[in-house]
């Protein structure tokens, strides 16, 4: 075993699909420069930022160390540049980025489909129902597209029940993204089993879900073409299918509306309830602004970036 090992591992916004890739429907998410940080030391007991590992209050690292560990107690340690529960995937990250520090202390390096297939195992344990798009892009990084079969750029293949999803690579533009936290803390599990409860008893759900997973592939076909006002456009019918869902509430709503006059498109992002929205945008100091005036937290976030990295 090793001593000490730091990892990080980046949150995601999804651009277009949340909730319908639960069903097997088409997604695009891209990888954003807030990261996650693990550092995992050998110790006497296992804890985590001081306090004794718990399932009840540390479910994802503790289910990290059940599945994948077999040596001595752990410390670890965890810093995060985005706050837990806001949509942008601190829960994948934590999961990434903590199998890359056990990976790290065994004396291996980072395998991203070995991290991504693992930490989906791990997300659907502690939460329940769950797509593999959060442990995907913060595996991979950068752009990832869902979708219900295989194509170019095709990096896993995942498959739970009767579902299944195709995970590709997908190339992803230069895009400006101000993301904008409501400062309410939404936990996913409940949120998609909602869906699922609305989607099992109401045709006119699983309409909406199918529409979801159309507006994606359009979606797919402006990204190729760098056609941002067609993105926009789609993220924000995408907002409007998500709150007929019921998944988007006021605060999220407001600040929506209020970045829509400066962007291309504005739509929430994660599971909703809370969390955040995100605004596509070339004039993202006054979208910022914008979403400070009505109470939210932005940020003005880079795509591109790497996806979990053992860190020197
Ligand atoms: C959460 O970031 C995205 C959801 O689609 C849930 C999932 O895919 O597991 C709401």
């Amino acid at each position: 075993m090793k001593g000490a090992v730091t990892a990080s591992a980046p949150g995601k916004v999804i651009l277009l699909g949340e909730h319908a890739v639960v069903f097997g429907k088409t997604a695009i998410s891209v990888a954003v420069g807030l990261r996650l940080h693990c550092r995992a030391e050998p110790s006497s007991f296992f804890s985590l930022n001081g306090h004794l590992l718990s399932p009840q209050t540390h479910g994802y690292i503790y289910q990290c160390v059940q599945q994948e560990w077999r040596g001595d107690p752990i410390a670890f340690q965890t810093r995060s540049e985005f706050p837990s529960g806001s949509g942008l995937g601190s829960s994948a990250a934590v999961t990434t980025s903590t199998l890359a520090v056990l990976a790290g202390m065994n004396g291996k390096g980072i395998d991203e489909e070995r991290i991504a297939r693992q930490a989906f195992t791990v997300e659907s344990d502690v939460q329940g129902r769950a797509s593999p798009i959060d442990t995907s892009t913060s595996s991979h990084g950068h752009g990832i597209l869902i979708d219900s079969k295989p194509g170019p750029g095709l990096l896993w293949h995942i498959q739970k029940d009767t579902r299944e999803w195709y995970i590709h690579h997908c190339p992803v533009p230069q895009l400006t993204l101000v993301v904008g936290f409501t400062g309410i803390s939404a936990p996913t599990g409940p949120l998609v089993a909602k869906v699922k409860r609305y989607a099992d008893k109401n045709t006119f759900a699983r309409e909406v879900i199918e529409e979801i997973g159309m507006l994606s592939q359009e979606g797919v076909v402006c990204l190729r073409r760098n056609d941002q006002e067609g993105l926009g456009r789609l993220m924000t019918k995408d907002h409007r299918l998500l709150a007929i869902l019921g998944v988007s509430c006021k605060e999220l709503d407001k600040l929506v509306e209020a970045a829509l006059p400066y962007s291309y498109g504005a739509k929430l992002t994660g599971a909703g309830g809370g969390g955040s929205m995100i605004a596509l945008t070339d004039r993202p100091e006054i979208v910022a602004e914008e979403i400070r005036n009505k109470g939210g937290t932005p940020f003005i976030v880079r795509t591109d970036v790497a996806g979990v990295t053992l860190e020197k």
